[in-house]
């Protein structure tokens, strides 16, 4: 026998070759592009830990959805910045809030565009936690109230799914019930199920100014050291109705996406989140690093993983690379 019998080597020889025996492709149809949106108009108010990444008005922000949906990317998540923000987040839930004036006028303009609304309370209350507050605590119970208010002004005002980010117990249900009771039985709930409490937040928390203002989020986010806490969260979300769950931050907890990818059969998302973009954009600004080749590993790695679907903000960049 001629030795050695299997040369891995072979196929690995010609790009045509490696790519023929390819295990994971990456579309731009998996990606979800997360976009903020503020008050004023004209405004394209750039993040400054997350360069390319901005804080749109809602008329700036329509431009912005229409060109990415024009690269190939399904859908978008929105984030509001409140024009003011109250100890229970009332803009959350305000028929005319911003991310509600938002949905309607980028589903007018793109309507073929996926719209999701993040449901969660932080970027809208005083304090910045992403529930109310009772004696120094995030109270689980009447926060959810809230949050189901939230998702049904969000839904009412065109959202085409509802993503609650907030990680109190119980909320899918709540919130199941809350669209079902006002017939719209047929939007999806994309769970943040494994939520962690992490670090990788931290551009985000300046981009919508939603740090806490005391403690942290450790009472509802998961432990960074947990994995198996994460396959029970996401157990319960399912039997509450979610349709999408999701694991976030992605590049630091893939196990926990290989995990879930084994154990569930509804369609898994992930979030490469804000420290997770900036750390990239920032080695690269840096000359560190190849940009574009770290961030399209990065996603083949959550892609691989097992995540059906990757919310990005490398999302129109990703998509313009995959179009050549
Ligand atoms: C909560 C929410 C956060 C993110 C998405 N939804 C912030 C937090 O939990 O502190 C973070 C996303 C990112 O870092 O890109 N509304």
């Amino acid at each position: 026998m001629p030795f050695p019998l299997h040369r891995p080597r072979r196929l690995r020889r010609t790009e045509a070759l490696r790519s023929l025996v390819r295990e994971t492709r990456l579309s731009a149809r998996s990606l979800v592009y997360p976009l903020f949106v503020c008050p004023g108009t004209n405004v394209r108010d750039e993040i400054r830990s997350m360069p390319g990444n901005f804080r749109w008005s809602v008329d700036r922000l329509v431009e912005e959805c229409r060109s990415a949906f024009d690269l190939g990317i399904p859908a978008v998540i929105l984030f509001g910045i409140p024009e003011r923000k109250d100890e229970v987040g009332s803009e959350a839930y305000a028929p005319d809030g911003i991310v509600q004036r938002a949905v309607r006028a980028v589903k007018k303009a793109v309507p073929d565009l996926i719209v999701i609304c993040d449901v969660c309370l932080d970027e809208y209350t005083s304090h910045g936690h992403c529930g109310v507050v009772k004696n120094g605590e995030i109270d689980n119970d009447s926060t959810l109230e809230l949050l189901a208010r939230a998702a049904l002004s969000q839904v009412q005002a065109g959202a085409d799914i509802v993503a609650p980010s907030d990680m109190m117990d119980g909320r899918v249900r709540r919130i199941r019930g809350e669209l079902d009771a006002a017939g719209f039985t047929q939007t999806p709930i994309l769970a943040y199920s494994a939520k962690y409490a992490s670090a990788f937040y931290g551009p985000f928390r300046e981009a919508a100014n939603s740090a806490p203002q005391f403690g942290d989020r450790k009472s509802y986010q998961m432990d960074p050291a947990n994995q198996r806490e994460a396959l029970r969260e996401i157990a319960l979300d399912v039997e509450e109705g979610a349709d999408i769950i999701m694991v976030k931050p992605a590049m630091p907890y893939l196990d926990v996406v290989t995990l879930a990818r084994q154990h569930f059969d509804v369609p898994i998302a992930a979030y490469q989140v804000s420290g997770e973009f900036s750390l990239i954009a920032a080695a690269a600004e840096k000359g560190w690093i190849d940009r574009e080749r770290i961030m399209m590993e990065s996603l083949t790695s959550i892609h691989r993983a097992g995540a059906d679907i990757i919310l990005t903000y490398f999302a129109k960049e990703a998509a313009t690379r995959l179009r050549c």
